[in-house]
């Protein structure tokens, strides 16, 4: 497991991330339609991280308090990347599961946006076909990253983790940002991040003017190799 030094936070709002994020695993369309063994594999891999890192329930706190609309992507991308993963896992690595894997994903799929937090608010309350293309916009990854880094310093912050967050808008053609990346310059880890952020995006209707259904959307990304390997 990560070792992450603790920060401040109270017993009740540790309880009330956990049930939050126990809620919206409930919740989720893919995770519901998923066999019991690995609905069962997904909610242990989050409970036996979320109720030992403070830090990282602060930051969730945080984000939470921030921006309602920035937590609710950030969890609906963290579970969506467990889920990625964990297929992932059983395909290429004999069906067997590396929780430090699973936990790096965990961790910067939950903060891969932080950066927003210091842009103009507009970037937040826009829909994102509005505003993906612009430059300011671009640096949310750099941002990201260099809080985390930053922070870092205290909570000892795996390189893995921060990898995920300044590559998470990268794709595999070099068609990205920040460092237009190509391949296995992205990691792995950030790839499956960056599948299930899309997805996330597209299922909010932050990438198209009208909402669209699941099974559309992954046929949808089926199609974007180029962009994405298929994870
Ligand atoms: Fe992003």
């Amino acid at each position: 497991m990560v070792e992450i030094l603790q920060v401040n936070i109270t017993d009740e709002k540790k309880k009330l991330v956990v049930s939050e994020v126990e809620k919206f695993l409930k919740e989720r369309k893919d995770y519901k339609g998923m066999k019991y063994e690995k609905r069962k594999k997904i909610k242990q891999i989050i409970l036996n991280i979320l109720p030992h890192n403070d830090y990282i329930i602060k930051k969730i706190y945080d984000i939470c308090k921030f921006s309602k609309k920035l937590y609710t992507h950030s969890l609906n991308v963290a579970i969506k990347s467990l889920i990625l993963d964990l297929a992932w896992q059983e395909r290429y690595n004999n069906g067997l599961i590396d929780s430090l894997q699973s936990e790096h994903i965990f961790y910067g799929a939950v903060l891969h946006d932080v950066g927003k937090m210091k842009l103009n608010k507009k970037y937040l309350l826009s829909k994102l076909i509005e505003v993906e293309n612009e430059d300011e916009f671009h640096k949310h990854p750099k941002v990201g990253y260099e809080i985390i880094m930053h922070e870092s310093k205290y909570h000892k912050f795996p390189i893995e983790v921060l990898d995920i967050i300044l590559q998470h808008e990268e794709r595999l053609d070099g068609s990205g940002y920040p460092n237009r990346l190509q391949g296995n310059q992205i990691s792995l880890k950030a790839q499956i991040v960056a599948l299930a952020n899309e997805f996330e995006n597209y299922y909010a209707g932050e990438l198209t003017f009208d909402k669209r259904p699941f099974s559309q959307i992954n046929r949808k990304l089926m199609t974007q190799t180029t962009k994405f390997d298929k994870i």
